[in-house]
């Protein structure tokens, strides 16, 4: 069995990372940005006390040598050997991983002549359609990438079950996918790729739901964070959440509604079905961590306090101003049968449904789907010719070069 964290350094908590121990701690940071948490209580942690030698690293010897048993797996904190993918006891996660390597799609497979005439006729869309469209894609050129940045840097060195390790690695290729789609538009339609990919620096709607989410990446991709105490595990946990029922289930929603219903009127059809590729990807992201979300609760029941709880309930609270906010800054106007009033009582729809998945009760009772039509673009073999475009079966075979 391969190990290769061989016990050569002083004592440290198992890393199930496959890496060498960590180095000791630089600043926090994911990249360039770095901005402060606004509103609600950012994450904090801060560093546990190392374990001794001989309680710590004596289990660990335990576990190094002996088969996997199923029982022993756990989602954080596990200490089985996470080169060793069977034998499962995640099945969900194996399964949507086997569910979403089959609907594998790429960017170009869409054809976006349409959209690009459409774009440069100056009667084919309006003023404020054409805002929707520039506004939406400053925020996702950049959204995603937050993402695979959680997943990569964050997330995915904390998980100590394979199947879902399994899991992210696919989601953070079709985040990939994803920026990869968003400057693939941008580029088709000719847009000013500064302004665009700059907008989540300079347009404050923008901004402003980034800066809620940094500060959730930050805490995870601190080199020294580790889960194991109740403190980091509650921030792991808060972290998951911010980042599959805020983000993946929340901030991308306003944006996922116009560009659709742009489709719906014969607008940007390019756009809207790559629009609905991601929604359905990032609909299965977003079960996918309410899975994590619901396991982690049952193995480490601990966490679930009244005072944790208050404190995600706030978290909601301040992203559905922050998502109403930019649905307000998107149509100042009436557009597409759309307006910001209509999405107060969407995303306050939505946040109830997530907030039901990890078990709060309802957070605005009695709020209704003005858009029920989105509920089938989730699901593209109902909508199979909505846009009267070919939904391609992926085949690999079929594309595969072998001179
Ligand atoms: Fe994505
Ligand atoms: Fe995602």
């Amino acid at each position: 069995m391969l190990i290769f964290e061989d016990d050569l350094t002083p004592p440290a908590r198992p890393q199930p990372t496959g890496l060498p121990p960590a180095a000791p701690r630089l600043q926090p940071a994911t990249g360039a940005l770095n901005f402060a948490g606004q509103g609600v209580s950012t994450p904090t942690w801060t560093p546990p006390a190392q374990p001794t030698r001989s309680a710590a690293a004596e289990s660990d010897e335990a576990y190094k040598y002996r088969r996997v048993r199923v029982e022993d797996k756990r989602i954080i904190n596990g200490k089985t050997d996470v080169n060793q993918l069977v034998p499962f006891k995640y099945k969900w996660a194996w399964d949507k991983y086997i569910a979403a390597c089959a609907n594998h799609w790429m960017p170009q497979e869409i054809n976006m002549s349409r959209d690009i005439a459409q774009w440069k006729d100056p009667h084919a869309l309006t003023e404020d359609e054409r805002r929707i469209v520039k506004r939406n894609l400053g925020f996702f050129v950049t959204a995603d990438s937050l993402a695979a940045n959680n997943i990569v840097l964050g997330t995915y060195r904390q998980i100590t079950a394979p199947e879902c390790r399994q899991y992210l690695l696919r989601q953070a290729f079709e985040e990939a996918i994803h920026t990869h789609a968003y400057q693939y538009i941008v580029e088709s339609l000719g847009l000013d790729e500064g302004e665009v990919f700059n907008a989540y620096h300079e347009i404050p709607s923008i901004r402003d739901k980034d800066e809620f989410l940094l500060p959730y990446i930050d805490v995870l991709a601190d080199p020294n964070y580790r889960t194991g105490t109740l403190e980091a595990d509650q921030t792991f946990l808060k972290s998951l959440i911010a980042f599959a029922c805020l983000m993946e289930g929340l901030f991308f929603y306003v944006g996922f509604v116009q560009i659709l219903a742009l489709g719906r009127q014969n607008k940007m059809t390019g756009a809207a079905e790559q629009y609905q590729y991601i929604l359905r990807d990032e609909s299965m992201h977003c079960n996918f961590g309410i899975d994590m979300i619901n396991q982690i609760k049952l193995e480490e029941p601990q966490l679930w306090t009244p005072a944790f709880r208050d404190e995600i309930r706030a978290m909601f609270h301040r992203a559905v101003e922050l998502e109403y906010a930019y649905a307000e800054d998107t149509m100042p106007r009436g557009v597409l049968g759309l307006n910001a009033p209509m999405f107060k009582e969407y995303l306050r729809f939505i946040a109830n449904r997530r907030a039901v998945q990890i078990g709060l009760d309802e957070l605005f009772p009695g709020a209704t789907n003005p858009f029920p039509w989105m509920a089938e673009m989730i699901d593209l073999k109902k909508e199979k010719n909505f846009f009267e475009t070919r939904v391609i079966e992926y085949q690999t075979g079929g594309t595969l070069a072998w001179d």
